[in-house]
């Protein structure tokens, strides 16, 4: 049983006393964000020394089922408030699927038509759910992974630019901003003002730029540290390899204190450990900011470390992730917690 110390608020009510949560809502729009966050307690018992925690934060708990309901939120409010999203507007974007979904509800909630450009090889879940929000998909070459659908997006619009509102969560500042008004407070408060470390994989930017803008803005000693794939070719839905990729505008890398590259095998481990020892069953970008995390973590005689899980497993049941999965053997957690030590050392932190 994990002990929760005085220093800790004990929920996000005891945190913050003019906390309500939301009821009754009259749109999903008003159900995205106040996530929950989770201290993970069995997969780092007897692994993080006393003084240290640590806790992800549900993105899984949003409307659409991820953290890019926050920024997809944002960026369509700011077209409407600038007037760029009007009647008439079609939404576009290009998306390795979560933004999509998010565009698509929103989209549909707001009374918008929506077209997203992706990969040919997104999940199956991933496409399903978009059409299901009545979206239309436009694929790319799967080989061009996420850039191929960033180009392809580019051409469509330069064919049509009346027709067209097109988010681009890539350069949009509002993808950032979404994370500077809800994620960073939210988790500034649900820790009692006591993180010390946020630990975010890096898609867009958004959500370590956002996040950890506001953080480092309440308290300057907070470290944040991205995580991104090992390899160019890697099997980490939402991620970027950075350097084999184009940069989004909306990225700044020199802001961070630190990042962690992490392989595809040990992000889908960690995946299998989560479902298996605390009962969340989330995406491979979560199984890779965990991994960072806790390499984080096992460093530090005191702190307090947050990172994200972006979504939820539901939607990768059809991948990789699952299609090889041999059945969980405790013994290869011991690998893999000897395995973090070892790239949290090769980190910049
Ligand atoms: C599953 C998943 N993880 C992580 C990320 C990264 O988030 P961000 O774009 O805010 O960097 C994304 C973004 O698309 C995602 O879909």
């Amino acid at each position: 049983m994990a002990t929760i110390s005085q220093s800790f608020p004990q929920s996000q009510a005891a945190a913050e006393p003019d906390f309500v949560p939301v009821a009754r809502a009259a749109s999903v729009l008003e159900l995205v964000g106040n996530t929950p966050l989770l201290e993970v307690t069995k997969l780092t018992h007897g692994v993080l020394r006393p003084g240290v925690r640590l806790f992800a934060k549900l993105e899984g708990f949003n409307p659409g089922g991820s953290v890019k309901d926050r920024a997809a939120r944002r960026m369509l409010l700011a077209g409407l408030e600038s007037g760029a999203l009007g009647p008439g507007k079609t939404i576009i974007d290009s998306t390795s699927g979560n933004t999509g979904i998010a565009l698509a509800m929103l989209g549909a909630a707001l009374g918008y038509p929506v077209e997203l450009v992706m990969a040919a090889n997104a999940s199956r879940e991933r496409k399903k759910i978009i059409q299901a929000f009545g979206a239309k998909v436009i694929y790319s070459d799967p080989l061009e992974g996420s850039d191929g659908a960033i180009l392809l997006c580019r051409e469509i619009v330069s064919r049509n630019p009346e027709r067209y509102f097109k988010p681009d969560q890539y350069s949009n500042e509002a993808n950032p901003l979404a994370h500077f008004e809800t994620t960073g407070p939210e988790i500034w408060r649900q820790t009692g003002g006591a993180v010390t470390h946020l630990v975010a994989g890096v898609g867009t930017g958004g959500t370590i730029m956002g996040s950890g803008r506001y953080l480092k803005s309440c308290n300057p000693q907070v470290r944040v540290i991205g995580v991104e794939p090992d390899d160019p070719l890697h099997g980490l839905e939402g991620l970027k390899h950075m350097a084999s990729s184009l940069v989004p505008a909306i990225y700044h890398e020199e802001e961070l204190d630190g990042k962690i590259q992490v392989s595809t095998e040990d992000a889908y481990e960690m995946v299998y450990a989560l479902g298996q020892i605390e009962g969340v069953l989330v995406g491979q970008s979560s199984g890779a900011a965990m991994i960072a995390a806790l390499g984080v973590a096992r460093e530090l005689k005191e702190g307090c470390v947050v990172t994200i899980f972006p979504d939820f497993g539901e939607k990768y049941l059809s991948t990789n992730l699952w299609i090889g999965w041999k059945g969980w053997n405790r013994s290869r957690l011991t690998r893999l917690l000897a395995k973090c030590r070892k790239e949290s050392a090769n980190a910049t932190i």
